[in-house]
């Protein structure tokens, strides 16, 4: 037989559905036959999260979305109490909702960087901690926190971006500390995904596709991850087969920073 992990009866907390990973990874999920609850800020009429629900529905899984300000304490309540309310459990968490705030040590204001730690760290806990009852009750239950390989090593100007990602590294090792045996808690690292934001990145150079293949080439493997790969990786850390796995923070960035810059 082969080797599958099934997420079937299982159901799954996804916040930053509406678009790049948090999409993606719900895609996976609903693959795996979880059902996923997801939200985002966007509208629910919006496109992106009409996408959102059709690709879950596809998969023949069961999905709710709730607009959602991850840094809004209320709206982090109602989110979980709406999931509880629709779907009667919850065993997996996947805090992802994160946004790129470069601005550099020097320049950075207090208000960007309030708001960065609200939405990047502050965020994360909160939504752990409203979860925690539930998760505690499942026999799987799992938080999964979207870090980034700029949690171990930057790149000047990605201030305070890269302390929020850092310090996540610390709240994963308190709860898997604090919050187990009952609950894992894993980080996620990603390195270099291939998302619409990033494509935008690549397409403010003069030459977008010689920019994206010197990406490419800084990596390793030769490519940069996908979507699905980052999916596949949370299913895994999510499942049975990573019981073993909490505390850690796991870098899925193709070796780049296995190089050394010399
Ligand atoms: N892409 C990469 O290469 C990469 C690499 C390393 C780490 N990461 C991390 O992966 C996560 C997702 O990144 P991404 O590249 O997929 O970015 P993205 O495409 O910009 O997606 C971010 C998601 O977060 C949601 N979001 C932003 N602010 C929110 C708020 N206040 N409340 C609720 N939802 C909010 C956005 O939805 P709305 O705007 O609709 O609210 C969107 O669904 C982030 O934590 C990021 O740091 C990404």
């Amino acid at each position: 037989m082969a080797f599958e992990i099934s997420l079937r009866d299982q159901v799954v907390l996804i916040t930053g559905v509406s678009s790049g990973i948090g999409a993606g990874v719900a895609a996976m999920f609903a693959k795996a036959g979880a059902t996923v609850s997801g939200c985002a800020r966007a509208n629910k009429e919006s496109k992106s999260i009409h996408q959102f629900i059709q690709c879950v529905k596809d998969e023949g899984a069961n999905v709710l979305y709730t607009e959602t300000d991850v840094t809004n304490p209320n709206d982090l309540e109602h989110l979980v109490e709406r999931t509880i309310a629709h779907f009667g459990r919850l065993d997996i968490l996947i805090s992802n909702a994160g946004v790129n705030i470069f601005e550099g040590v020097t320049n950075c204001s207090e208000e960007r960087w309030e708001y960065n730690l609200d939405l990047n760290l502050t965020s994360h806990w909160r939504l752990s901690k409203l979860c925690k009852p539930y998760l505690e009750k499942s026999e799987n239950g799992c938080i999964i926190i979207m870090t980034s390989n700029h949690a171990f090593s930057s790149i000047p100007g990605c201030f305070p971006y890269n302390v929020t990602k850092t310090a996540l590294t610390g709240l994963v090792r308190a709860m898997a500390i604090e919050l187990s045996p009952g609950i894992r808690t894993v980080g996620l690292a990603p390195g270099f995904i291939d998302t619409a934001g990033n494509n935008e990145w690549f397409n403010s150079f003069p030459d977008p596709e010689a920019e994206r293949q010197r990406t490419i080439n800084l990596h390793p493997v030769k490519k940069i991850g996908t979507v699905e790969e980052v999916g596949a990786f949370c299913i895994f850390l999510s499942s049975k087969w990573a019981s073993f796995a909490s505390g850690t923070t796991y870098l899925l960035d193709g070796g780049r920073s296995a190089i050394m810059q010399d």
